[in-house]
Parts: structure tokens; C-alpha cells; sequence
């Protein structure tokens, strides 16, 4: 494959480098060029102005977009995701040999805040702005007439993006005494895993959900982290949220991306966060 990794960050980087161990040819673009390492071939460019995507490589096979809005606003989501990837599949429409797009989409799509269980088939119904442009973004992707995978995928940790880990050493972390709240999760190492595998798998669908195996509620996760730090757990806080972002509470399932043969290597938060806590675990 001669793939073309958009946003070589701390997902592109790991699974451009994982590619290139397979002895596959790695373009990582980003605005800071100077970040991307060997063995990938750096690219600068930035998705929101289309003139620096003049000179993508030619003979491209495989297309990840993987690029992370700047900030949590509507103008940063909308300039990275829907102007980013429309810019990107501008520029790529010379391209011949393309075979394949991955676009790394967010179970924010959903808007399901009761519990329920969902998956590929379930509605999207955004409420708030970060699923409305990812949504956006996916049709952008669905209508680029290049055959497309589209991963949503949910809260991304691993090194270096330990902030739970560091909440609860410190004592700040606490929890919200009067509901659970289901989260879901995926370490960065099942994130370019997962994208390895749907880059090269034989026809696959359209859609998958990007979650490890056990939504969990935030509180079971908190106090397992405590007992394995060896800390005080943390306080029950009877104080309501913020008003704002809706607070997630869904359980997503990745029924469909395990079927398709991807095995986890870090199935649940715990043997994620186990290896976060080890000696060698916590550096990026
Ligand atoms: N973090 C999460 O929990 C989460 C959850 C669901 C989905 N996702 C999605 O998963 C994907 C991978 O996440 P990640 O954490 O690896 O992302 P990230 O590190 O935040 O972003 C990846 C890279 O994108 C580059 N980038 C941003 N804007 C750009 C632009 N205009 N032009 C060129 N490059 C640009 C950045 O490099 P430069 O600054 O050098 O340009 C950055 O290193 C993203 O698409 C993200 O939206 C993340």
C-alpha cells in the first residue's frame, strides 16, 4: 500500500509506523511536519487551506483521515472535519490508484443519553455540535465515491492521555452521586490496530463502531484506578454538571468490528489502564 495518513498525531503516528513495519509506504501529513518520524514520509500541509494540498505523492492506494480538531468548538470542528476532509477529498480527485478511505469518525454521532445500547444501525440524533459536524463529515466521506470505512470511535486514552490515571493519584477526581454514567473507551494502540486492519480487509462494510468490549460506568472505572494506585477513592460530589455538553451515557457496542476478525489488544479498561500503570506503560 502507498498510504496517506491525514493528521499523523497520536493515533497516525503509532499506526503509520506499524504500517511501515509491514513494509508499506507511509506519507504522515500535519501542519508541523517536524513531528512526524522516521520511517514515515513527512508531509506540511494544512487540511483547512487547500492550496498547501497542491502536491499530495501521486500513486496514492490508501487514505486515512485521522486529523484532531484544535479545540472543542463548533468553527474548530467544522474547519477540521467537514472543510478539512472536503479539502482533502478535493485534492485527492486526481488520484487513480486510490482503493480505499478510512475516516475516524466519534461515537458522538449518537445521541443516546439513557443507557441504551448502540450500535451501526442505531439513530443519530445529535444534539450538540461535535456529533452534527462528524456526522457531516461521514457524508462527506459516504458521497466521495471512493470505496470508505467510517470507525466511530469513542474516548481514546493510552500514553501520555492518562488524565483519569492522574485525577485519581491527585485526589481531584470525583463522583456524581446521584446517576451512573456508561462510558466507553478504546486505547490508542486498538485505534491504529483497528484502522491496520479495516485499511486491508476484504469488502468491508461501510460502518463500524470503535469501542473495547466493556462499557463500563465511570465510577467502576475511578475505583478500580484507586485500588490498583493504592489511593484514597474518590469523593461522591452531590454537585450537578455544568451546563453545556450533554453527559454520555450509552452503551456502544463493537459486535460488528470484532466479527470482522480485529482482536483487541486491550480488551476492557483494565488490561488498558494495567499497562499504563506499569514502569514502562505511561510514556507516549
Ligand atoms: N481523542 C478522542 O478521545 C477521540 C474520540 C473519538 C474520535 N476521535 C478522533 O480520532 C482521530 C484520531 O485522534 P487523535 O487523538 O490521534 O487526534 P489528534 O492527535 O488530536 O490530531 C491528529 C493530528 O491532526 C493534525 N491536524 C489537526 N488539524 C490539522 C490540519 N488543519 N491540517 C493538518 N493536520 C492537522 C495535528 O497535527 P498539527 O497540529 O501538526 O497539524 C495532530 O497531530 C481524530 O480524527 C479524532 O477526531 C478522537
Amino acid at each position: 500500500m502507498r498510504v496517506l495518513i491525514a493528521g499523523a498525531g497520536y493515533v497516525g503516528i503509532p499506526l503509520g509506523r506499524a504500517l511501515c513495519a509491514q513494509g508499506h509506504v507511509v506519507f504522515g501529513l500535519r501542519r508541523d511536519a517536524a513531528e512526524v518520524p522516521a520511517p514515515l514520509c513527512a508531509l506540511s500541509a494544512d487540511l483547512a487551506r487547500p492550496a498547501t494540498l497542491a502536491a499530495l505523492p501521486s500513486g496514492l492506494t490508501h487514505v486515512v483521515f485521522c486529523a484532531g480538531a484544535d479545540e472543542t468548538s463548533d468553527a474548530a470542528y467544522r474547519r477540521t472535519y467537514v472543510e478539512g476532509l472536503g479539502n482533502l477529498l478535493g485534492a485527492l480527485a486526481g488520484q487513480r490508484e486510490l482503493a480505499r478511505l478510512v475516516f475516524t469518525s466519534s461515537t458522538a454521532v449518537y445521541a443516546q443519553q439513557a443507557g441504551e445500547s448502540v450500535d451501526e444501525l442505531s439513530p443519530t440524533t445529535p444534539a450538540y455540535f461535535t456529533g452534527q459536524r462528524l456526522l457531516e463529515a461521514e457524508e462527506l466521506a459516504s458521497n466521495s465515491g471512493i470505496e470508505h470505512v467510517i470507525l466511530r470511535l469513542a474516548g481514546i486514552y493510552g500514553p501520555g492521555r492518562d488524565s483519569l490515571v492522574r485525577s485519581v493519584r491527585d485526589g481531584r477526581a470525583t463522583i456524581a452521586a446521584e446517576r451512573g454514567q456508561l462510558t466507553n473507551r478504546i486505547h490508542r494502540d486498538d485505534c491504529a490496530g483497528a484502522i491496520a486492519h479495516l485499511l486491508e480487509l476484504p469488502q468491508p462494510e461501510p460502518l463500524y463502531v470503535g469501542v473495547d468490549d466493556e462499557p463500563v460506568e465511570r465510577a467502576v472505572v475511578l475505583r478500580w484506578l484507586a485500588a490498583r494506585l493504592e489511593v484514597a477513592e474518590p469523593r461522591v460530589s452531590s454537585q450537578a454538571e455544568p451546563p453545556g455538553r450533554p453527559t454520555s451515557n450509552k452503551r456502544c457496542c463493537n459486535t460488528r468490528l470484532r466479527e470482522s476478525g480485529y482482536e483487541f489488544l486491550f480488551p476492557t479498561y483494565r488490561e488498558g489502564y494495567a499497562s499504563l500503570l506499569s514502569p514502562r506503560g505511561g510514556s507516549p
